[in-house]
């Protein structure tokens, strides 16, 4: 693109360590240490009629450098507001998003997959996943490579030259994916990203991420509605519920890392589930807002 100007402060993008995300109410950060419980993220839609959504309520979480959180619940319970709210698409209402020591605002360092995908329609596969590298100004010979590995990684070595229009949704998706990974952010949010995958596929892509996040350990929150996905990737899985947008619980999964494909049918792997999939029946019959209230 002729006379592109790269939005981004660097010109030539060198990654850094991995950061902590803190999701706390206001003027919070300089009470961090001292004996307090963090209250309030809070987000709202404003609706015509002057009505509101409540997106996100009463959120709040502590995430440390290199960890991986995966975000479970139902749909509209505000998984991808939160998203958003990490990576500066979106100011919180009440409270704060603090990342490293820093507001977040969207760049190189924050990888993000988007729900709908979002890759660029006149933009070839390639040209899609090396974007943010081009914006970044890593030089070509350099970037051409981080791509082909990234294509490779996620099976589409032989698609680089086509166009989104011509990729399957699971295909586009996975080009989202080594996109996000491709600037080697030390953020990265990544909003149900397996969820157009054939199951065997989506298998393979769940260890794929694991592997290249494990050379990295960029900081990970992970949306998933797979209780299965959400404990073979993560070092706690937060479950989220609908009205009031809230975190209800947290579950730490001690699993040891490296994690293979045979943890799926370990004891603990196996109780894990259990304990989450009950959390998750419970928020859905236990809430008199829910269709499904008192059943089961
Ligand atoms: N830009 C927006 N304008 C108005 N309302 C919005 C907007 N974005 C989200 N909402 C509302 O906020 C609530 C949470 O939406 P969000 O997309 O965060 O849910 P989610 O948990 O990601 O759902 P899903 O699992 O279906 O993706 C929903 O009620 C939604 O309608
Ligand atoms: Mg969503």
């Amino acid at each position: 693109m002729p006379g592109w100007i790269s939005p981004w402060p660097t010109k030539c993008w060198l990654p850094s360590a991995p950061l902590p995300i803190w999701i706390l109410p206001t003027g919070d950060r300089k009470l961090r240490s001292a004996d307090h419980r963090p209250q309030a993220c809070r987000k709202s839609f404003g609706r015509p009629g002057g009505t509101t959504t409540t997106a996100v309520a009463d959120f709040s979480l502590d995430i440390a450098p290199g960890e991986f959180v995966t975000i479970l619940g139902p749909s509209g319970c505000g998984k991808t507001t939160l998203l958003r709210l990490v990576n500066g698409l979106l100011k919180p209402d009440g409270g704060s998003v603090t990342v490293g020591d820093r507001t977040p605002v969207p760049g190189p360092d924050m990888g993000f997959v988007f729900q709908s995908f979002r890759l660029i329609p006149w933009a070839t596969a390639e040209r899609n996943v090396g974007f943010g590298l081009e914006l970044a100004g890593v030089e070509p010979v350099r970037r051409k490579e981080i791509v082909a590995r990234l294509l490779d990684r996620v099976g589409l070595g032989r698609s680089a030259s086509a166009y989104p229009a011509e990729l399957s949704g699971g295909m586009k998706q996975r080009v989202a994916l080594a996109r996000a990974l491709a600037t080697d952010p030390s953020i990265l949010l990544l909003d149900e990203p397996f969820a157009s995958l054939d199951a065997q596929t989506r298998e393979i892509m769940q260890l794929e991420l694991l592997h290249l996040w494990s050379e990295r350990r960029a900081t990970a929150l992970f949306v998933t509605h797979s209780v299965e996905e959400a404990i073979l990737l993560a070092d706690r899985v937060v479950v989220m519920g609908a009205a009031p947008h809230s975190l209800r619980h947290i579950v730490p999964i001690d699993l040891p890392r490296p994690r293979r494909d045979e943890v799926r049918t370990s004891p603990a792997f196996i109780a894990l589930r259990n304990e989450l999939t009950g959390i998750i029946r419970a928020l859905i019959t236990e809430d008199p807002n829910s269709p499904f209230f008192n059943r089961g």
